[in-house]
Order: C-alpha cells, then structure tokens, then sequence
C-alpha cells in the first residue's frame, strides 16, 4: 500500500478579499501553504507529497521549497476545486491503487499524527474515508427575511474536513462522472456511487483558514505547539 498526498491550491481565496490568494498569505513568516506541505511532509507512510497549482500562479516560485525532497509541483489547477483535484491526479506520478489523501492548501494547522492515525484506520478499508468533527452548534433552517422556519436535529451530522482518503484510480472515475456544482469534497463524489466512506474523528485545530480572522486563529494554534 503507497499514500500520497494531493494539495489543491489553484484557488483565488476571494472570502479572504486580500490581493494575494490567502495560501500565500503570510503566517508566521512563511507562506501559509509551507505549513501545509511541511505538515504532510511529516507524515511517514505519504511517499509524495503534489500540490496543484493554477497554471498562471505568479508566487510558487517566489519561494524555495527545496526541504521537502518528496514534493511534486503540478501546475494544473482548474475552475473549481473539484476540477483542481481531478487534474492533478490524472498527472501526479503515482498508481491507481495508491491511496490519495487530498488536502486543502487552506488547512494549515493539520497535525501529521492525525494523518498517520486515519492511514492506519483506513490502510485496508474497501471505500476509504475522511476526517470530519460531529457538529456542536444548535443549527436553523432560515426562512423569508432571516426568519427561522425550524431547528434541524443534528444528531448523526459531522462538518466534513480534509484530507479525504481514496483510492486514486476510484477517485478520478468518481470526480470524472460526477463533476457537478454539488461535488464540494471528495466524498460527495464516492457517494453518488453508492458507496459509503468511513467519518474519521478529525480535530478542531485543523480550521479552514477562509476569512482573515481564520488566518489569526491559524497564527495562535501554530504558536501554541
Ligand atoms: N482550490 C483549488 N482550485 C480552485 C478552487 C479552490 O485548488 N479552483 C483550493 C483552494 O486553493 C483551497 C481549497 O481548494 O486550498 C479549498 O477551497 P477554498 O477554501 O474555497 O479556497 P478558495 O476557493 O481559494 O477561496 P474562496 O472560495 O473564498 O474564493
Ligand atoms: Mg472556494
């Protein structure tokens, strides 16, 4: 069994509004996307670590990333996430049954034991699976006017996260056959197979740095390690 980690980072980071697209923002003196790599790079059982850039990126190379000898830079990134994800794993070197763990570019704070924890989880599941955390907040369905039409149990539900871990020749047939507005993650499109991936307890530290107050709380976690 060989892993391999897929990083899509070919978005604009609009949420974030700043000029530069938020993974080359800087956190604490590095560009946020170095924390990122340096994270999976850590993880023993990953042989290689891709990262999906937009074919226009103008700031990959305004860094050396020459410390992570395992790193493939794939310059191919798409409109969407989905399309990002699914060219680079049409051209990363890697098999298809090589298990693809894909992991946002924004997620920074992702602890390389958590990665070596789900691995050991799901090395010899027949779907695969993804970290996610069981959702704590009491959640409202809105109606006209922000009113609230009802309260929706939440039992049962979890906030998906990432990395998402699938067999890569599966993946692509999923992300090929689904590719759609509601393929937000990798496992939107295993599901619509029929399949069923496994919930890995995942953890609150590993935030989505979406607007600039994430990138502060991002900066505070790192710190605090
Ligand atoms: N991503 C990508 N290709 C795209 C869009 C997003 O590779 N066309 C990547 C982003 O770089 C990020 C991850 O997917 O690492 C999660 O997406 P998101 O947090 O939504 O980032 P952005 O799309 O850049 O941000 P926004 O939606 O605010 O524009
Ligand atoms: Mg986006």
């Amino acid at each position: 069994m060989s892993c391999f980690a897929l990083i899509p980072a070919a978005g604009s980071g609009s949420r974030m509004g700043a000029a530069t697209p938020k993974q080359y923002l800087d956190l604490l003196g590095k560009p946020l996307i170095w924390h990122t790599v340096r994270a999976l790079a850590a993880v023993p059982e990953i042989e290689r670590v891709c990262v999906v850039i937009s074919p226009g990126d103008e700031w990959w190379d305004c860094y050396d990333w020459s410390e992570f000898p395992r790193l493939q830079v794939l310059r191919c990134g798409g409109a969407t996430r989905a399309e990002s994800v699914l060219n680079g794993l049409r051209v990363a070197t890697v098999a298809d049954d090589d298990w693809a763990l894909v992991h946002d570019a924004a997620r920074p704070c992702l602890e390389p034991e958590h990665v070596s924890a789900m691995i050991d989880e799901l090395r010899d599941d027949a779907v695969g699976g993804i970290l996610a955390v069981p959702v704590a907040d009491t959640l409202k369905r809105a109606a006209v006017g922000d009113r609230i039409a009802r309260t929706e149990p939440r039992d049962g539900l979890w906030q998906a996260q990432t990395p998402q871990m699938f067999r890569r020749g599966e993946l692509i047939a999923a992300l090929a056959s689904f590719m759609g507005p509601d393929i937000t993650d990798e496992a939107s499109a295993i599901e619509k197979q029929g399949l069923a991936p496994q919930l890995v307890m995942g953890s609150p530290w590993n935030l989505k740095v979406t607007y600039p107050q994430d990138l502060r709380l991002a900066a505070l976690i790192l710190q605090g390690r």
